[in-house]
């Protein structure tokens, strides 16, 4: 089914587009501020009536005449200088609970008309290091992006865009080769157990010995001739550190795969022609002996036209030369409508800069949507960027056990008597789901103080907090089923719906809103309005159940009531586990 608000858009704009005889005059439907108002409030007369030079509340009274919303609302109020108020029909809200009762998967949201190919760009940690917890944000909020915007019927093809073809590989590759002579026999015999390690290893020896740096030059560039046995070297580094990313994405629930997989090393062939093209189009110009290409009116803080530097001196390619040729296949060979990149917000510049490029050498166009969703910085309880005690950056691998260790303790607490491995299971859903759900629920472009007292708080908007409402309406179910309620089979059989209190409409009404909910957090890449969504959800459900008692209500009224339940607890199942990959548990 369609958008209560697309339904009333389309209805109203065509109302205001036959009054004023202007196409094109958005209604702008919001929900209400204050319930006192109605559900739903109709912004876009004011501007209509600017454009018609007219004034804007009879031109409100012209429209509502002209409007025709009997099987959705109650007749529509105006307000103030030309708002509209509408407030839905109990039958309608009926109606759509029933729809969404009878759809088991998606809830009654349909999926989209016409797909589009979305690439989401995400994750892209730097290989043969550990990953730390500047990936964190870049990992989660570009899988929520890609589940939601899957969830909406859209073809996403994720991009892991790792790091696998920097200088740093030389020094790695040299280190290798002179700790295991033999390596090149039986690479797979080689294991890097401590990937942070080793690579400080090589590090340290690049910087106080000479003649190792001399050979990491070498073999830089061997890899870059792919002369075969560095390449061997290499390929067993990359996969050595894919050990250790992979496990993360999955305690994580991150839907990166293997196959995702598209690193700066595949796209290593290509970049000589980027450059070529580059200065075919006269784009690409020598500057202090690098090629650079100026796009736009980006400026230095000197005023100096800023380079996008493609190619330095010595010949080497960079970052952007890769991000060009990457940005071809995506259009070219992915076919992709749309590239969603998810890194933090200082590689803006870098970006903008990319696009432009792309848009002047003709590459893309105004059809193809390109978007940079940016986050702010990681930080720690005192306002300062995350480190761990000592200064150092901060494993993501430790800080997901400290979560689900303090998880553990807290269920211990709580519930001592639990078998031991529901207790775990427990605390893995609550300390991941915590660390998650906190980043989430954060405005992706604040920084972002990490709290594990506050992402595992009871109270607030958390992670534990949506579990436990969910786990609550859980355990009502059960007491129904205790005391003979049959809830699934009666639920399904519903066919009609009555409601009687207003905590009940309020609930409804909000369960009704959850497609809304997921396709603005979509369109604008910002988990948080789900989340934001979820926890009124979970408060209307409280208010619902404090005014409504379910299991002592008469048999008509239980009926309703369970129905209610069950379907809050659809909706934030389906929340937590489909979209954001946070675990739910039936018991806490
Ligand atoms: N490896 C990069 C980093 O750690 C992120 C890659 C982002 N994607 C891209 N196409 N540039 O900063």
């Amino acid at each position: 089914m369609k958008s209560i608000t697309d339904t009333l858009e389309q209805r109203i704009s065509q109302a205001i587009g036959k009054v004023t005889g202007q196409k094109g005059c958005p209604a702008l439907v919001s929900v209400s501020k204050n319930p006192k108002f109605g559900d739903y409030q109709v912004n876009g007369v004011m501007a209509a009536a600017k454009k018609m030079k007219t004034n804007p509340r009879q031109l409100a009274e012209q429209i509502v005449e002209e409007l025709d919303l009997d099987d959705i609302c109650q007749p529509p109020e105006i307000a103030g200088p030309g708002f509209i108020n509408l407030r839905l029909k109990d039958e309608f809200v009926a109606g759509r609970l029933l729809e969404i009762n009878s759809d088991k998967d998606r809830l009654g949201i349909e999926k989209v008309k016409m797909p589009k190919t979305v690439v989401v760009d995400y994750s892209g940690p730097n290989i043969a290091k550990q990953m730390h917890v500047g990936h964190l944000r870049s990992t989660i909020i570009g899988d929520c992006i890609s589940r939601m915007v899957e969830f909406e019927g859209h073809i996403v093809v994720r991009q892991n865009h790792i790091g696998d073809w920097g200088t740093q590989f030389g020094m790695l590759i040299a280190l290798l080769k002179e700790q295991y002579p033999d390596i090149l026999e039986n690479p797979g015999s080689v294991e890097i157990a401590d990937l942070e390690g080793f690579y400080q290893e090589a590090k340290a020896k690049s910087d106080n010995n000479e003649a190792f740096t001399q050979t990491a030059r070498d073999e830089v560039v061997k890899l870059h001739n792919h002369d075969k046995d560095t390449i061997t070297i290499w390929q067993h580094i990359v996969d050595e550190s894919r050990k250790h990313y992979l496990p993360i994405y999955q305690q994580l629930s991150v839907t990166l795969n293997t196959k995702d997989e598209r690193g700066e090393s595949f796209y290593a062939d290509k970049l000589a022609d980027v450059v070529e093209q580059l200065k075919a189009k006269k784009l690409a110009v020598e500057s202090d002996g690098a090629m650079c290409v100026f796009p736009g009116d980006f400026k230095n803080k000197d005023g100096e036209p800023l380079p996008f530097i493609i190619q330095k001196s010595d010949g080497a390619f960079l970052y952007a030369t890769t991000d060009l040729a990457a940005m071809r296949f995506r259009i070219d060979e992915l076919k992709a409508d749309k590239i969603i990149y998810v890194t933090d917000a200082r590689q803006s510049l870098h970006f903008q800069m990319l696009f432009e490029t792309a848009k002047m050498a003709g590459w893309t166009n105004d059809d193809i949507n390109l978007m940079h969703v940016t986050f702010g910085t990681m930080l720690g309880t005192d306002g300062k960027p995350f480190k761990t005690r000592t200064g150092g950056t901060v494993k993501l691998k430790d800080l997901l056990e400290e979560a689900v260790q303090r998880a553990t303790a807290a269920v211990e607490e709580k519930n001592p008597d639990l078998p031991a491995e529901q207790k775990k299971q427990i605390a893995k859903a609550i300390g991941i789901g915590a660390v998650k759900y906190a980043d989430y629920s954060n405005n992706r472009n604040s920084d972002f103080i990490f709290s594990f007292d506050k992402m595992l708080a009871m109270e607030g908007n958390t992670a534990p907090y949506m579990q436990y409402a969910y786990a609550r309406i859980k355990s009502i179910e059960r007491k129904a089923e205790d005391n003979g309620v049959n809830t699934q089979n009666k639920l399904t059989g519903i066919k009609q719906l009555a409601f009687t209190e207003e905590a009940e409409k309020e609930l409804a009404k909000m369960l009704i809103r959850y497609d809304q909910a997921i396709a603005v957090a979509a369109e604008e890449c910002r988990p948080n309005y789900l989340t934001s969504y979820l926890y009124d959800l979970a408060q209307s459900f409280s208010r619902f159940y404090n005014a409504c008692p379910v299991l002592k209500a008469s048999s008509d009224q239980r009926a309703v009531r369970l129905l209610l339940c069950d379907l809050t607890a659809r909706t934030i199942k389906h929340g937590l586990t489909e979209l954001l990959g946070i675990e739910v548990v039936e018991q806490m």
